[in-house]
């Protein structure tokens, strides 16, 4: 593949997808699933082992007294995203971007079996509305990491016989947004769900349990192959993926095993999943964030430049995500997710830039590239860690709930000005 000078001009297609990304349960506050019952239980706990966990992070003085704090675990109110997102989506506009992903929260839409919340429905039909009003492409996803209590109490993705409920919400919310909606996520990160919740336990039901952990990927493969169903059966016009969760495994020397565990990781990272459901998938949707190097069957990253959660940080990777992606499932991509915690805002441009670069470099290469939508939009509930991470364009004072955007953010909406010749 060719990787010469003229690779580092920046021409992206008018019409590509410049946006933000968010999910319910990390912004909205006030909600009541699997996840907010679990942080209840759990914060106390959390909070006492935080130095244990975190204490060797650079990041660790600065994040001590948050994350010793059992508050930080707790969704609660956050900034109150249900009630302002006006507010929020002008700020997509001010930063120039005509796409936006989201998550509908399966829990207030349908918070006992088979009960729809009209209200529910109505605040995500407004919601869209208001979107297009500012002429910014909704981009939906349906499960993202949580659910509501009831199906999770019958065992939720464990169950093959369970998905039939996931199926019948799909259906029921992507015929009540109608055509306002066209782009689709039906599951996020089906991987990272999967071995946080069942092999590693740190997220609810917080097993480790191998046998579940396989179990609950293909569920989750054969939930997305019927929901895909459902919503093509509603109308031809909806392109529906998955988010996968793709991160670079590379051997890090020349020994036969280190690159054989590396194709290893590789595959079951992506492959194992996305050949399970990719001819139901109308593009694919990529999220980015890490690469790890092996050596014989170790993972061993180089720790000079790392984000606040002490994650190596290379971002021009994603151009060789891409480009394996693209070569062997030939499906246009939609980058769904990438971004840094970094909450002094030190290297959040330096990440955009090497990031727009990598898939600029792609697209030369002839990968089919339509959209980059960036994790996130403002600060929000980073799962187990809480709120202390802080991902956001915009910051968050959750006292008192004030968002403001930051310099990259500026930095960053002038650059998608230039892009999108306004
Ligand atoms: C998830 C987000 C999360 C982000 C940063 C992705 O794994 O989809 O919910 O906040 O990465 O960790």
């Amino acid at each position: 593949m060719s990787d010469n000078k003229n690779d580092n001009k920046l021409d992206f297609p008018k019409r590509f997808l410049w946006g933000a990304s968010v999910s319910a349960h990390q912004v909205e506050g006030g909600n009541h699933n699997q996840w907010s019952v679990w942080e209840l239980e759990n914060a106390k706990a959390r909070a006492v082992m935080a130095e244990r966990e975190l204490g060797k992070l650079d990041s660790w003085q600065q994040i001590e007294l948050e994350a010793k704090n059992p508050q930080n675990y707790v969704s609660g109110d956050l900034a109150d995203h249900y009630g302002r997102h006006k507010e929020d989506f002008d700020l997509l506009k001010q930063m120039n971007m005509n796409a936006f992903r989201f998550s509908i929260e399966w829990s207030r839409i349908e918070p006992q079996a088979g009960a729809w919340n009209a209200a529910a429905i109505k605040h995500y039909k407004d919601y869209v509305d208001e979107l297009r009003k500012r002429g910014i492409e909704p981009i939906v996803t349906l499960f993202h990491f949580t659910l509501p209590i009831w199906f999770s109490e019958m065992g939720g993705f464990e169950k093959r016989s369970n998905v039939k409920y996931f199926t019948r919400f799909a259906k029921k919310i992507i015929s009540e947004l109608g055509t306002s909606v066209r782009l689709i996520i039906t599951i996020n990160e089906p991987e990272i769900y999967a071995i946080q919740s069942y092999h590693f336990g740190n997220w609810p039901p917080a097993m480790d349990n191998n046998f579940k952990f396989w179990r609950v990927m293909n569920n989750l493969a054969f939930a997305h192959r019927q929901a895909s169903k459902a919503i093509h059966g509603l109308s031809r016009r909806y392109k529906v993926s998955v988010s996968k969760n793709s991160k670079l495994y590379h051997a890090g020397d020349d020994a036969l095993l280190s690159r054989v565990s590396a194709s290893v990781m590789q595959y079951i990272q992506d492959d194992y999943f996305i050949k399970k459901v990719i001819h139901h998938c109308d593009f694919l949707g990529v999220n980015y964030y890490f690469t790890s190097r092996i050596y014989g069957n170790r993972t061993h990253n180089p720790n000079d430049n790392l984000s606040d959660l002490g994650w190596d940080l290379q971002p021009s990777d994603i151009q060789h995500v891409l480009e394996r992606l693209y070569g062997k499932y030939k499906k246009p991509i939609i980058i769904t997710e990438n971004g840094i915690a970094d909450a002094n805002d030190e290297k959040r441009q330096w990440w955009i830039t090497k990031t727009i670069v990598g898939i600029q470099k792609a697209m030369n290469n002839g990968v089919k590239v339509e959209g980059y939508i960036h994790w996130s939009l403002m600060d929000n509930f980073e799962w187990a860690y809480g709120k202390w991470p802080r991902f956001g364009l915009a910051t968050v004072d959750y006292r008192t709930g004030e968002r403001k955007l930051r310099s990259s953010a500026i930095w960053f909406g002038r650059v998608i000005k230039k892009m999108r010749e306004l």
